[in-house]
């Protein structure tokens, strides 16, 4: 626990009141509106909800990608809500791990170089120890044989778990994962989730978003989200059959 945190018990990361409007031409979308949201240190939440509901919004603004148009973020104590695009990059740097649907690993660079790439910009990180810590999360995801392979040589499951390694090579206070699983076919699928429930067992804080909901299930808490808003369960399935949206894959299968 660090000094600037005011309580123990506080949640690693609050979200009050929170709004995020685009501008684009003559449009405004509100894609976000009056989030309220706590996660606890420890905390595996699922995030789920239909196309265009504002869930990678929202990841993107908890991961300080983007700023919010309004309310409070606090995150570790701090006040993040109003910070400017270096501030934001700062912490981004320190205490945030991303997973993204399409991995996003640069094509050029080893698996090795694409796992120290976030270490790259911290100081005083000397070379030896750099190298200990990136072998140190290969093994974790089991990709400790492939350091000098190239993302193309990789399958998208072996890919998806180096994209994990490069997310927790920094030691992040949270882990951030838009549709983990939603390039991958059902075997790499799951093993991508057991991979991010390991992490989840061992202290890993995780805040995933999914369609799926088999996978959301596996979460500690799921949070519903309906047209930027975050919704209980109940009113999430009432509004959701009231707006006739399609299901979500994976719900359409457990429809009855
Ligand atoms: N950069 C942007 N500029 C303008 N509008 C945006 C921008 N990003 C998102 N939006 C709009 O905000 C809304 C929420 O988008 P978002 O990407 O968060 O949805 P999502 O729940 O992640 O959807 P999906 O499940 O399809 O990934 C959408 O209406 C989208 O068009
Ligand atoms: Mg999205």
């Amino acid at each position: 626990m660090n000094a600037e945190s005011p309580r123990a018990d506080a949640p690693l990361l609050q979200l009050r009141g929170l709004g995020k409007v685009f501008h684009t031409d003559e449009i405004e979308t509100h894609a976000l509106s009056d989030i309220a949201l706590d996660i606890r240190r420890g905390d595996f939440v699922a995030i789920t909800g239909p196309s265009g509901c504002g869930k990678s919004t929202l990841l993107s603004i908890l991961g300080l990608l983007d700023p919010p148009s309004g309310g409070d973020y606090v995150l570790d104590g701090q006040d993040v809500a109003h910070l400017d695009a270096r501030g934001r990059a700062r912490i981004r740097n320190d205490r945030i791990g991303f997973i993204f649907q399409a991995f996003n690993l640069i094509a050029d660079l080893t698996v090795e170089e694409n796992v120290a790439l976030p270490l790259t910009y911290r100081d005083g990180i000397g070379r030896d120890e750099l190298r200990r810590r990136v072998r140190e999360v290969l093994e974790v995801v089991g990709m400790g044989h492939r350091t000098r392979h190239y993302p193309g040589q990789l399958s998208g499951g072996q890919q998806q778990r180096v994209a994990v390694a490069r997310a927790l090579v920094g030691d992040p206070a949270i882990l951030l994962a838009d549709e983990p699983t939603g390039n991958l076919d059902t075997r790499n699928g799951e093993a991508v989730m057991q991979l991010l429930e390991q992490l989840h067992e061992t202290g890993t804080t995780l805040c995933m978003v999914t369609h799926d909901v088999a996978f959301a299930r596996r979460a500690q808490r799921i949070v519903h989200m309906l047209d930027g808003r975050i919704v209980d369960e109940d009113s999430f399935e009432r509004l959701r059959f009231e707006q006739d949206m399609p299901l979500p894959a994976g719900l359409a299968e457990l429809a009855p």
